[in-house]
């Protein structure tokens, strides 16, 4: 196992009605003067946009107001956010919603504090060393934003998709409500948990030896997720199934699965130029992206492949011919993404492969490689991409 820090400093607030007190844990991180951040339509109508003005307003709270988060946050909106924040005196942000409308957040909070381009924090030319606090209300069980150092915009100047990240941006407070995801169409569900298990698995291929303690914890998470979303699939209103589904998704992405062990994401990296030049979801685009990679990285380390595929899919272990094995796996992962309605080739997401080129040179990959399990250059991303259109 390596040395390692973990820093996870949110305040997590599980259940039923918490959102009502989303007020009190705004006042309790010292904010006065909030930014209510949201979505598209799905937080206006199904009320929850209310109940939090009401539980601000109860506490006294200043409300800005900023809506219309596109999924794969854009740059645009963010600068108007910054705008905002500084002619309101703006001093805590509420993103109520997706990892989306997190991610966005997240960003006008560092732009708020800072003379220059926000940018400079995605593309390395700033680091971040101060933000507005920023509290959440999570809608979706997926991207892991109510919990992670991170956050993912796209740039509208040549759709560059890019991640920044730092523990200062984690988040103060999430309040998780699991009864606020019964509003969602299956496939925001379907890509929500697909991403979650991507998290995991980015972190699940490692070179680090005996790491006991996070494989079974990445495994434990996994097989509750392959558990759990049949049931939230075909009742949506199940309330445990959105729970642990829930639950999973956040701890899936705060690293606490990750500690002391190399990781790997490059699947996500490639995957961001896709979600940035097409505008799929996120988790649809893993789905195509994830077994790809799984296929091109086999060989690097079938034992631990064959290791996956008996510890979380049950299979049986072939100890003459452990790719079998592994290869098992890939397909039992394959089968449970199909079986929740996510795309599996670039066709499926509408993806074209006369367009690799374009993906190639957007992830500015010449000179550099993805990946710390199996570091990907140029050739090798290619390749993974060409798989993924099979
Ligand atoms: O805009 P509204 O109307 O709210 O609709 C949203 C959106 O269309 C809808 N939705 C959300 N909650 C709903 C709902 N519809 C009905 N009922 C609800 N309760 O779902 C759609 C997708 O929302 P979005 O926020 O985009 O989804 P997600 O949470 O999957 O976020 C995806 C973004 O997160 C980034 C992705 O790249 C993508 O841009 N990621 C962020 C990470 C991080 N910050 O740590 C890590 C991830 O790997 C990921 O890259
Ligand atoms: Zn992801």
């Amino acid at each position: 196992m390596d040395n390692f820090v973990f820093y996870s400093p949110t305040k997590f607030v599980f259940g039923k009605g918490e959102e009502n007190h989303a007020g009190k844990y705004v006042k309790e991180f010292g904010g006065s003067r909030v930014l209510l951040h949201f979505g598209g339509r799905s937080a206006e109508k199904s009320g929850l946009l209310d109940r939090i003005r009401e539980s601000l307003k109860k506490e006294g709270l200043y409300i800005a107001e900023l809506g219309g988060v596109e999924p794969n946050p854009k740059s645009g909106l963010v600068y108007k956010g910054i705008e905002l924040c500084k002619n309101e005196n703006i001093d805590f942000i509420l993103a109520a919603g997706g990892g989306s409308v997190i991610d966005s957040a997240k960003a006008i909070g560092l732009g708020a504090l800072y003379d220059g381009d926000f940018w400079d924090f995605y593309t390395g030319k700033a680091s971040v060393e101060k933000t507005l606090p920023v509290g959440t209300v999570l809608t979706i069980a997926a991207a892991g934003s109510e919990g992670s150092d991170g956050s993912v915009i796209t740039h509208e100047d040549g759709n560059f998709k890019r991640p920044c990240g730092s523990d200062l941006m984690r988040p103060k407070f999430s309040i998780l409500n699991p009864e606020l995801t019964q509003t969602l169409p299956p496939y925001q569900t379907a890509c929500g948990i697909t991403d979650m298990m991507a998290h995991v698995f980015e972190r699940y291929f490692t070179n680090t030896k005996e790491v006991e303690v996070t494989d079974r914890m990445c495994e434990g998470i996994l097989k509750a997720i392959i558990q759990e979303a049949p049931k939230v699939m075909a009742d949506p209103d199940n309330y445990e199934a959105r729970a642990n589904i829930m639950w999973a998704g956040t701890m899936a992405h705060n690293d606490i699965c990750g500690v002391g062990r190399q990781q790997d994401w490059a699947s996500h990296n490639l995957e961001h130029e896709l979600s940035g030049l097409y505008d799929c979801a996120h988790g649809a685009g893993l789905a195509v992206i994830f077994p790809a990679w799984m296929e091109y990285t086999l060989e690097h380390n079938v034992m631990r492949f064959a290791q996956a595929a008996v510890r979380i899919w049950g299979c049986e272990m072939n100890f003459e011919y452990p790719e079998i094995t592994a290869r098992a796996g890939i397909k039992a992962l394959r089968g449970f993404w199909k079986s929740l309605g996510m795309p599996l080739n670039f066709q499926e997401l509408g993806a074209k492969e006369e367009d690799i080129p374009k993906l190639l040179e957007t992830l500015q990959i010449d000179g550099r490689t993805e990946g710390g399990f199996v570091p990907l250059d140029r050739e090798a991303c290619e390749a993974v991409y060409r798989l993924a259109c099979r």
